[in-house]
């Protein structure tokens, strides 16, 4: 059983569909196809507001672009010490914003609190010629270690942004993850709260490699759409692309695949903090389980068929399971079981 991450799972039904849907006649190139405007009406409704939705083909290029149009290259965008930006898109974010520097906070479970990133902001050297300038903050929800921004988390860092001047960034990988997990309205966990850009995530949660990003600023669209051009994801068969993303949404497919991935991450989190020698080394709020395990407890699962990253090989030691729409039940059980036999027996 393969919980290594949402990204090895396939293909949610609905997607298939709508990209053999799609695949009629002739259509306009470039993006100037009905699909891709019916998205862009879908999501102004999903978050009940008109915003600009421009598809690209993976949540590192999302985050680059988007990081692009909200800062300039002598900016300072404020992130997690763990956020994807910071540690998994190879320099992509500096590259693409002209050099612009990440600075990475501390904050428990993946998150940056707003107390914190104001201590920083006050410190922060505005005006001076030598320094790099505050200029975004970027966050991640769901964030890297599975946790959820409540709204009100998000407004408070939105409110320091705009009190700064300083523009919003959501990393929104798995953003249907802290929807389901949270429940409420989108408006409320982005634009209303202050983001003024989200990458929205379709690939973990279900799409084949689509994500879309939405600018909340309609003053952003024309330059974010000559730097999506520049960076070689404005796609000629643009159709392909946001018919992703329109099975995606059709439905409520992607919250329902969200709740599933959800509540199979949430009774593997419940079964593995019951095994001896075991703990959770973060709330379980989404599709990510962190454990703390001793590691012959790895090699044991390993040795068994299970699969899983190791996420700290220090101590403690922590492994990362990941669900999706497509995790069963059933390996969920058998995970626990196995857990639960050799604990038993250490
Ligand atoms: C938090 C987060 N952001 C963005 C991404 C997008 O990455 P990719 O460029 O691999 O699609 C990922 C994927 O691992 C992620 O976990």
């Amino acid at each position: 059983v393969d919980f290594r991450s949402d990204n090895v799972s396939g293909v949610l039904p609905e997607v298939m569909a709508a990209l053999a849907e799609a695949n009629r006649g002739t259509m306009t190139s470039y993006g100037d196809d009905p699909i891709s405007a019916r998205v862009e009406e879908r999501l102004s409704e999903i978050f009940e507001k008109r915003v600009r939705v421009f598809p690209v083909s993976t949540g590192s290029a999302a985050n680059a672009l988007a990081l692009s149009v909200l800062t300039p290259p002598w900016g300072v965008v404020y992130c997690h010490s763990n956020s994807h930006i910071e540690v998994d898109e190879c320099g992509g974010p500096e590259f693409f914003t002209g050099g612009a520097k990440l600075h990475a906070l501390e904050g428990a479970h993946g998150k940056i609190a707003a107390k914190d990133l104001e201590e920083e902001l006050k410190a922060a050297p505005f005006g001076n010629v030598h320094n790099a300038q505050p200029a975004a903050i970027s966050i991640t929800q769901s964030s890297e270690w599975g946790t959820a921004y409540r709204p009100a988390d998000v407004a408070a860092i939105g409110a320091l942004a705009r009190r700064h001047k300083l523009r919003f960034h959501m990393d929104g990988a798995r953003f249907a993850n802290a929807l389901a997990y949270l429940g409420g309205k989108p408006a409320d966990m982005t634009w209303r709260a202050g983001v003024d850009v989200l990458s929205f995530g379709a690939t973990k949660g279900g799409a084949m490699g689509a994500e879309a990003v939405i600018l909340f600023d309609e003053g952003l669209a024309q330059e974010f759409a000559f730097r999506r051009k520049r960076a070689g994801q404005l796609f000629s068969k643009m159709r392909f692309v946001a018919a992703q993303l329109e099975g995606y949404l059709k439905d409520d497919a992607w919250l329902k695949a969200a709740r599933h991935a959800n509540g199979e991450a949430a009774a593997l989190g419940r079964g593995l903090a019951q095994v001896p020698g075991v703990e959770l080394a973060a709330p379980v709020e989404g599709n990510q389980v962190f454990a703390v395990l001793p590691p012959t407890l790895r090699e044991a699962l390993e040795a068994e068929g299970f699969r899983f990253y190791t996420w700290d090989a220090g101590a403690p030691y922590v492994v990362r399971f990941v669900t999706s729409f497509a995790t069963e039940r059933a390996g969920v059980d058998r995970l626990i079981a196995a857990a639960r036999r050799h604990q038993n027996a250490a």
